[in-house]
């Protein structure tokens, strides 16, 4: 099969690097278009790139020439953009290129509560994705824009999805201890950093919750109808590299014991596992036993670091259960939920 090429807002960042290395022998995509901002325009991807990555820069991403985001009708940009700008820009550039036909998988706040931006989890809610044929219609796009949740979100969406579906949620609390990682490069400085830990993140709260229910909510009549659960989020920035845990109590509507709900999580399978998506982990939710894990050190990459990891499952005197989840935030809550969104738009025939 002929490999779709694709192009990358964004590609010098943190979570541009890591779509560079992700997409290196992916079966049905290949980089063939770089993009960033005019400070990197014009250089080599090798040296513009202050490559941050344990595995070494792709030959082939190397020699690539890095330009400017900008939007052109002209067919030189491949169809297919993953888009990792800076917030700042990301919104209008994003328009900008659906605007010109292009299909945007974005990692950005900017649309990702638009009510005709489908905001995915291809295990969570791959209908959502319908919302592009309202988004058309009512903007005059040729392109479109599909967006993948908060690094933060991720993990917690995940581990309750099956449990929604199984038992009804009722109330949620997440207190997150977050890595640096997930503030870009370079990121929060060493001496705020070193030996602390930060209570706040800006706006990040408001996105997990908002996010959260727009992700569980139901599709009906062209419109999501958000979760109707409550979900209070308290976001920490720890001196960690890369992974988020998060401890998280909930309270659901029908009976259940700890046992049913990690049997629920370990049979948890879902569309990307059904059709063997490139990217999909076999297991999209791993339980561990041991009284000590989840922890980022020796969990944040299971499966491909496309896994939410979740342990310390036990009864919550104030809600009914608690546990920790743990999710990788540049892979599964960046650049590996993109390409697993695109995954699932090719095998949905939007990207033929
Ligand atoms: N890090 C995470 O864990 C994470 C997780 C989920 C979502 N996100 C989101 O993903 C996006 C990227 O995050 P990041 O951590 O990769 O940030 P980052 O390391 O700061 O990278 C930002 C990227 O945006 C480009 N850029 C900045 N200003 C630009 C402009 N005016 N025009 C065109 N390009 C411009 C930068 O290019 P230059 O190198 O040329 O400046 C760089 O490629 C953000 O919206 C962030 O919220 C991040």
């Amino acid at each position: 099969m002929k490999k779709l090429e694709v192009g990358i807002l964004g590609a010098t960042g943190m979570v541009g690097q890591r779509f560079v290395s992700l997409l290196e022998n992916h079966p049905w995509f290949e980089v063939a278009w770089l993009g960033a901002s005019d400070k990197s325009a014009g250089k080599k991807y090798v040296d513009a790139c202050h490559w941050r990555l344990r595995e070494p820069m792709p030959e082939k991403a190397r020699h690539l020439s890095v330009h400017e985001c900008q939007a052109d009708h002209a067919g030189r940009i491949p169809q297919l953009v993953f888009a990792s700008l800076d917030s700042k820009v990301a919104g209008e550039v994003e328009k900008a290129f659906a605007q010109a036909g292009h299909v945007v998988v974005s990692n950005s706040s900017n649309h990702r509560m638009d009510a005709d931006v489908p905001l995915l989890i291809p295990e969570v809610n791959p209908d959502h994705l319908a919302l592009v044929r309202t988004q058309g219609h009512g903007r005059g796009w040729k392109g479109m824009i599909v967006t993948n949740p908060n690094c933060t979100t991720v993990g917690l969406a995940m581990s309750l999805a099956p449990l929604d579906r199984a038992f009804g949620l009722e109330k949620v609390m997440m207190t997150s201890m977050q890595a640096v990682s997930g503030a870009g490069y370079p990121g929060v400085p060493t001496l705020d950093i070193m030996g602390n830990v930060i209570p706040y993140i800006s706006g990040e709260e408001e996105k997990v919750e908002r996010e959260t229910q727009k992700l569980l909510g139901k599709l009906a009549d062209g419109r999501v109808r958000p979760g109707e659960f409550a979900v209070s989020a308290q976001c920490n920035r720890v001196f960690v590299e890369d992974g988020h845990t998060e401890s998280i109590s909930v309270s659901l509507q029908s009976k259940a014991a700890v046992e049913d709900l990690v049997k629920v999580w370990r049979a948890f399978r879902a569309l990307p596992q059904e059709r063997g998506l490139p990217s999909a982990p076999k297991h999209p939710i791993v339980v561990r036993d041991e009284r000590d894990r989840p922890q980022p050190k020796f969990d944040v990459a299971t499966e491909n670091g496309m896994a939410t990891v979740i342990g310390r499952v036990r009864p919550c005197p104030v809600l009914q259960f608690k546990y920790t989840a743990l999710s990788h935030n540049t892979i599964r809550g960046a650049a590996g939920a993109a390409l697993l969104n695109a995954e699932l738009m090719k095998s949905e025939g939007y990207l033929d």
